[in-house]
């Protein structure tokens, strides 16, 4: 068994104040950011992670001085043309989860074109969460049962999610020192693994990322059994130990490795 989370989420927090206290503009600190992502969605992929979904744009986002956006957008932009090639040929599998109607139609067609560039790679899922809020997530899914005259149930939910293609995390990262969730994942964090870290994002790096894992390895997942029954689940499967919490989505492998329960 392996104590490596299936699925790691991040809130890449702290651009902003790693820009301000070098004296550069916010935007200098989202460029640098995103070298930080390309160096974690590497080091994910060697330490055995298989699904990493990252905040990268949220829906409350729009409303920061208007150079910041435009700032973000032209890097996502730029991140499209660039990145791609490299990533697909890393075994990545993109996927932009949130709301696309708000961006550009150049932007949407960028994203649609990465994901199916990428689509057949399986070393890593990494879902960039761009326009995205968990309150905007849970609406749409509801909408969309309610326009198909299903009823509401949290499985039916589930399956209606922006992030239906993956379990739910295992763990959540929050750089930057702020300790709340800042509107990200809301439904599916519900039984993740959360580590906050006073590290700005920027500098996040691979032995920030073992100490995370090393703090996850710690942890008793107990999906709300007593914690002598969550013993019992380490040693079974999950399928065997607890029914009713492997035939939710959250604890099921969707993408090809064999998920462990820690
Ligand atoms: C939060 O830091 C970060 C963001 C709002 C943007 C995150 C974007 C990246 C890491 C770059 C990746 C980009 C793409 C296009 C994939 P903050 O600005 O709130 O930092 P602060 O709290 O220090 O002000």
């Amino acid at each position: 068994m392996t104590s490596v989370p299936h699925h790691l989420a991040i809130v890449m927090d702290g651009n902003g104040r790693w820009a301000t206290r070098r004296f550069l503009p916010r935007v200098a600190g989202h460029r640098q950011g995103l070298e930080a992502l390309r160096r974690c969605a590497r080091d994910c992929a060697e330490r055995g992670v298989r699904v990493l979904t990252v905040f990268a744009f949220s829906s409350e986002n729009w409303a920061r001085p208007a150079d910041e956006v435009s700032g973000l957008m032209d890097l996502l932009a730029s991140a499209l043309s660039r990145e791609v090639p490299e990533l697909s040929r890393q075994g990545v599998q993109l996927h932009f989860v949130g709301d696309t109607a708000g961006l550009t139609e150049r932007v949407a067609d960028g994203l649609r074109r990465a994901e199916q560039a990428t689509a057949h790679n399986q070393r890593l899922v990494l879902n960039v969460c761009f326009n995205y809020g968990g309150r905007w997530d849970i609406a749409q899914a509801a909408a969309k049962l309610v326009a198909q005259g299903r009823e509401i149930t949290p499985d039916n939910l589930d399956g209606a999610m922006a992030l239906a293609h993956v379990p739910h995390p295992d763990m959540l990262i929050r750089t930057g020192g702020e300790l709340r969730l800042s509107n990200f994942l809301l439904w599916q964090c519900a039984y993740s693994e959360l580590v906050f870290t006073d590290c700005l994002w920027p500098d996040f790096d691979g032995a920030r990322l073992d100490d995370a894992l090393a703090q996850y390895a710690q942890r008793q997942r107990r999906f709300g059994l007593a914690p002598e029954q969550a013993q019992t689940l380490a040693k079974h499967t999950l399928a065997q130990a607890a029914p009713s919490v492997a035939a939710n989505p959250a604890v099921t492998p969707l993408v090809a490795a064999p998920r462990a329960v820690a």
